[in-house]
């Protein structure tokens, strides 16, 4: 058996038995052990305490003093697979131009559909598994990814083989979400009802044949997917056993969150535009409401309203939405920081909000998300901090000594 204990760690964060989704209030509390040790039995964690408590250990343990260790994050909205970033609509953006005249250039969600059907399927996987690994190095133990670029039935089902290799070589876990309901591709610019049939009947049983996801989502917003669509999109989707998670909210008032939360969604995310009405909805739902604030940032919109619906004791989360139009960057530590400096949430929530409520986003709660025995020993080990809130406080420098991932040293 492969042991690895840890001691003097200054701070062990977020160490709870009993995980549940944490909402309004509980999401402040942040259960840690000053001075611990931890034991890694086979990848799991099997045994942590105060140093106070500790038992004698025979073998050699690896010091963490002046260290924390926290689990790592769980990034529970990402669009991972693409061809090729887009950094001169950035630039055309910082010049002036406006969401329509981008489009009208080719740019934006076309933009990358195109290109992602030019390129094989190797190369596609190459690359996001680069992307993989550079999220694993800023802590993230476990992802899920969408597809969405394709917006062909070849397209769709070649990101989700992607996806589906990532799983087996990833060494964090992977979720699927088939997103083909993520903009209408030209070719059905005018007959909406014909790739809303193209996705039920073409795609969605290819998929389910060959299990390709576990979730189903639609980009619900004005312009885009209606109520009505994506209901229709998502009922189909859940015939087959996948469950919705929505893009709701993001531009518009858009119903996502109402339509959400009607179907049981597993969450609805983005949520940068909402009134009193939504988050009450939400509120009073067993969905989560998954924030993206690097998307808010990047696109120059307003944060989402983390403190609102925190107060109304809506269940949060925090992922990173890592794609090349809206967040170029899959770094959740920079998520973390943003929802304090930006959007007021404190240190405990936003940690709280990227672990535990992230594996519940992704139902993978049982596995990651807490320093639980039982649980997969995927760590962020910190350089020397003087407090948790130092982590968010000091935004923009790494403060990751080491990363482990199933009780390795990645
Ligand atoms: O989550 N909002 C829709 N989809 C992506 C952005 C897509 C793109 O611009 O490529 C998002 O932000
Ligand atoms: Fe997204």
């Amino acid at each position: 058996m492969a042991v690895a204990i840890i001691t003097n760690i200054k701070l062990l964060v977020n160490t709870r038995q009993d995980s549940r989704l944490l909402r309004g209030k509980e999401l402040a509390e942040l259960p840690c052990i000053e001075n611990a040790y931890l034991v890694i039995e086979d990848g799991v964690i099997a045994d942590y305490g105060s140093m106070a408590a500790a038992p004698k250990f025979s073998d050699n343990p690896i010091d963490a003093t002046g260290q924390f260790v926290l689990p790592c994050w769980c990034d529970s909205h990402t669009h991972l697979v693409f061809a090729a970033s887009r950094e001169e609509e950035f630039v055309d953006k910082i010049k002036g131009l406006n969401y329509a005249e981008i489009a009208a250039r080719g740019g934006g969600i076309l933009n990358s559909a195109k290109k992602l059907n030019e390129t094989s399927e190797s190369e596609l996987l190459r690359m996001a598994m680069m992307r993989l690994n550079e999220t694993m190095q800023l802590g993230t133990g476990a992802i899920e990814i969408k597809s969405g670029y394709g917006l062909s039935v070849e397209g769709e089902l070649k990101m989700l083989r992607v996806i589906k290799k990532l799983k087996e070589l990833s060494p964090i876990p992977v979720k699927a979400t088939f997103l083909g309901a993520h903009t209408y591709p030209v070719a059905y610019k005018e007959n909406h009802q014909g790739y809303i049939e193209l996705i039920i009947n073409e795609m969605l049983p290819v998929i389910a044949n060959e299990e390709l996801a576990d979730y189903i989502d639609v980009f619900c917003e004005t312009g885009f997917f209606s109520p009505e669509e994506t209901e229709t999109i998502c009922k189909a989707g859940m015939s087959y056993g996948l469950k919705p998670k929505i893009h709701a909210n993001q531009l518009n008032l858009s119903g996502g969150v109402q339509t959400g939360v009607k179907l049981g969604a597993v969450s609805v995310d983005h949520l940068e535009t909402m009134d009193e009405e939504t988050v009450m909805k939400l509120a009073s739902s067993s969905t989560i409401g998954t924030l993206l604030p690097t998307a808010a940032f990047f696109l120059r919109m307003p944060f989402q309203p983390a403190r609102q619906l925190i107060d109304a004791g809506c269940a949060v989360a925090l992922a990173s939405d890592f794609n090349p139009g809206s967040s170029p960057s899959g770094n959740m530590n920079l998520v973390v920081a943003m929802s304090c400096i930006q959007m007021k949430m404190l240190p405990e929530e936003a940690v709280n909000a990227a672990t535990i409520n992230g594996a519940y986003a992704m139902e993978l709660q049982d596995e990651l998300g807490s320093i639980t025995i039982g649980k997969k020993a995927n760590l962020i080990f910190t350089k020397p901090v003087p407090s948790l809130a130092y982590l968010p406080y000091s935004f923009g420098s790494n403060m990751i000594d080491k990363v482990m991932i199933g009780g390795e040293f990645n």
